[in-house]
């Protein structure tokens, strides 16, 4: 398959090669569009048949479902069973933004997209490519990341051309992305949310709109990968570069002290070492491949950058990737969670 590949502007999409895309959505077919957390593979949520086509493209499992984008409120009634309170609570906090809500579905959503769960994902993008798309084709578009099963997430057009070029009819370019990292998923099903994928939108934040906010405990460990996440898409290695990453946590002078010294092993191995690094820390390594993720000091530029940079290392043929650890709190929750999936849970404390 041809690929038309098509730059426009993120702020004032081209109204024609909207068109164009729209029409390829209601056609059945699939084009890669730009949200603001990381690129999406959209198709058709309404069409089983176009729906399919997103997992052959990506390599999907077919038990991971699919989130449903929407562009305006007004769409979401049709979709749903109901809006429980809380879910109106923060739909009106967050959206349009990188919230994604678990809903008990209609019957208008197929079962291919929810994997057969009686439950469906919605989200509500910021992006005005996005929005744009959606609104042309006028129906709403199930789009999982624009990735390769496995790949990290794309951020940048390019990545989406390197996993998807030949697979799909379009992409859209919309320069890189906002945020970096997939949107905050939460089940709003029970008496109290659930964060079952955490993001931008942090825990942090969804209490101060709605209250008590629970984390499922299947994320941020090893038991990811035993025990089943209520989101599917969490029980599998994800994000993961070719290169065997490994995170090293602690005081940040003994983790710098460490990396250094594992680098001399590995060297010694004949092994090509790739170093995660940091502003504050880049003088201190001596790798055969060294990457800024971003500034300590603004955790945001660590989330914009981090897939760009797990791909960076492959593309520079690195066998090992040696990477700094972040803390946990608010934004650096969702960055350590896609980081500890990178490594397969491979963590060195010092
Ligand atoms: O930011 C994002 O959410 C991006 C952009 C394109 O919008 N999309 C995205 O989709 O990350 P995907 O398919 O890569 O991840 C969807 C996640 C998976 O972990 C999946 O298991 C979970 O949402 N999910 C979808 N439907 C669900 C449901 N009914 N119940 C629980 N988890 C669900
Ligand atoms: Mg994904």
């Amino acid at each position: 398959m041809n690929t038309i590949i098509k730059t426009l502007n993120s702020e004032n999409p081209d109204e024609w090669i909207i068109k164009e895309a729209a029409q390829i959505i209601q056609s059945g077919g699939l084009v890669a569009f730009p949200t603001e957390t990381v690129y999406g593979l959209g198709a058709n949520a309404l069409d089983e048949t176009s729906v399919k086509k997103i997992f052959e493209a990506k390599g999907r499992p077919s038990d991971n479902p699919l989130i449903v984008h929407i562009a305006s409120k007004e769409e979401l009634p049709k979709l749903v069973e109901y809006i429980p309170k809380k879910a109106q609570i923060l739909m009106d906090a967050f959206w349009p933004g990188p919230l994604t809500l678990i809903f008990p579905k209609s019957n208008i959503i197929p079962y291919s997209i929810t994997a057969g769960l009686s439950t469906v994902a919605i989200r509500l993008p910021q992006n005005k490519i996005a929005r744009a798309l959606i609104e042309t084709a006028g129906v709403p578009i199930a789009a999982p990341s624009a990735n390769t099963s496995g790949k990290p997430s794309p951020t940048k057009a390019s990545h989406v051309i390197e996993d998807l070029n030949g697979k799909i009819e379009m992409i859209l370019d919309g320069g890189p992305v906002l945020v970096g990292l997939e949107s905050t998923v939460v089940d709003v099903t029970g008496d109290i949310p659930v964060i079952l994928r955490p993001g931008g939108i942090t825990k942090e934040m969804l209490e101060e709109a709605v209250g008590e906010v629970l984390v499922d405990p299947a994320i941020l460990s090893q038991k990811a990968l035993t025990s089943t996440p209520k989101a599917p898409g969490m029980k599998y290695k994800h994000y993961a570069p070719k290169a065997k990453v490994t995170i090293v946590e602690g005081e940040l002078s003994k983790v710098i002290t460490v990396i250094n010294k594992l680098t001399k092993e590995k060297q010694a191995q004949h092994l090509k070492v790739g170093i995660m690094a940091t502003e504050q820390t880049k003088d201190s390594y001596a790798g055969d491949c060294i990457i800024v993720v971003g500034d300590r000091s603004n955790p945001e530029t660590i989330a914009a950058n981090l897939f760009d940079t797990l791909r960076a290392f492959d593309e520079a043929g690195m066998d090992v990737v040696l990477a700094e650890a972040f803390s946990y709190e608010e934004i650096g929750f969702a960055i350590m969670n896609r980081l500890q999936k990178a490594a397969g849970y491979d963590i060195i404390e010092v």
